[in-house]
């Protein structure tokens, strides 16, 4: 692991104290970005890990649309931290495990597929929550080495902190022979996910972090992975995961408004994602609920590059009239109409800050 501390850090530690021009790295009054969570904001740390090709998203077709190469994003093109980058002049923010990466200054993204809030959920593939926070950890420790105890904490409190995790939490349960959910009430096991949620989001702030951007669990519960599962039954849904996202949606929105009268200075904004993606499946759009990429009933079956236990797979011919990619990723063109709801949303569907609010602060 320690082939990531060594030359990151000396540039930008030399473009800080202008020992070196900053080009290619963000201006100097700029807001860093860090990103924590699952597939929905992996930007190919499921790369650079010796995982199942059914864990990963770095073989062809993902990517094919915007980078025209298989990037470990989970979808055609960009995600929503890539949008959030560039909405906010920020490059691209390199997922953590890239090796060479010399552009931590403008942000880190953490985020790995298949992570949850509990240990269990991505054991021997993930890198769950706690682990996320604890390589961030690590950045906070350096950033003070080098630039001093202010100097770090100026950077640490102006940055914005985008979270999405949780939703594999309750989704891994599904199609599995996981008995976990027979053992605990639904409410016991939705207030598990949420503590350790909100243990690490103090942590974060513990450590000078003021500004967060969520995302709800999205619509997890009506996916054509779900429908390939239950085929000709109820549709795409599942009234479990449903009632599990609900109860983890409200549970979350109170632990945040909590959090919000606990912590001095901590301002968040939250995107309803569970309705922003639910009303582009449900919309009388062709393919709402059909994968542009996969087998089987709405192409549900994951086989999606031929490197799953199921080879055989279709490919649309045009993923831009897709909501999903894969049995349970977005495309590249739901994923920008969702981070232009993060960023500049009214509150009815994000709030009570947007992200451009936070970036402006
Ligand atoms: C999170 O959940 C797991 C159970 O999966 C637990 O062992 C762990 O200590 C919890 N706390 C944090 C901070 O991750
Ligand atoms: C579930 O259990 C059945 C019967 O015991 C077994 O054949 C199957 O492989 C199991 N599936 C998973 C995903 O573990
Ligand atoms: C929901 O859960 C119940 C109890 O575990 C189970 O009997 C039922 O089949 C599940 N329904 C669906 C749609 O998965
Ligand atoms: C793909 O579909 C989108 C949305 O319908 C459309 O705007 C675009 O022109 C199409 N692209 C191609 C190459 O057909
Ligand atoms: C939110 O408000 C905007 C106008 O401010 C409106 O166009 C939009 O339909 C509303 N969305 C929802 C989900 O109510």
């Amino acid at each position: 692991m320690d082939h990531r501390f060594g030359t990151p850090y000396l540039v930008l530690y030399a473009c800080l104290v202008n020992l070196i021009g900053c080009r290619g790295l963000p201006a100097k009054n700029h807001v860093p970005l860090f990103i924590f969570g699952d597939s929905l904001f992996d930007a190919g740390n499921n790369n650079y890990v010796d995982i199942p090709p059914s864990a990963q998203a770095n073989y062809w077709p993902y990517g094919e649309t915007f980078f025209k190469y298989p990037t470990g994003r989970f979808s055609d093109g960009r995600i929503i931290p890539d949008f959030i980058a560039e909405y906010a002049n920020l490059p691209l923010i390199p997922p953590y495990l890239q090796p060479g990466s010399n552009k931590f200054i403008g942000g880190v993204n953490f985020a790995f597929g298949g992570s949850g809030a509990l240990i269990e959920t991505a054991q021997g593939y993930g890198i769950n929550l706690r682990t996320q926070v604890s390589y961030f950890e690590e950045i906070e420790k350096l950033w003070r080495q080098m630039l001093g105890d202010a100097e770090a904490k100026k950077l640490i409190s102006k940055a914005v902190y985008l979270i999405s995790m949780g939703v594999n939490d309750y989704m891994v349960h599904f199609g599995t022979n996981s008995t976990v959910l027979e053992s605990y009430s639904r409410e016991e096991y939705v207030g598990m996910v949420i503590g350790n949620l909100t243990v690490e989001i103090k942590e974060i702030y513990k450590k000078g972090g003021r500004k967060f951007g969520f995302v709800n669990a999205g619509a997890l519960d009506c996916t054509p992975a779900i429908g390939a599962l239950e085929a000709g039954t109820r549709g795409p849904c599942n009234e479990n995961a449903t009632a599990l996202i609900e109860l983890h949606n409200a549970a979350f929105s109170n632990a945040l408004q909590e959090l919000e009268s606990q912590l001095e200075g901590f301002k968040y904004a939250t995107h309803d994602l569970y309705t922003s993606w639910s009303e582009r499946i449900h919309n009388p759009t062709k393919y709402g609920s059909t994968a542009c990429c996969g087998t089987g009933p709405y192409r549900g079956i994951p086989s999606c590059g031929g490197r799953k236990p199921v080879k055989e797979y279709q490919l649309c011919g045009n993923a831009s009239e897709y909501v999903f990619f894969d049995s349970t990723h977005l495309t590249e063109k739901a994923n920008q109409q969702l981070a232009e709801l993060m960023w500049s949303g009214s509150p009815n569907i994000t709030g009570p800050y947007n992200l451009k609010m936070l970036f402006d602060i």
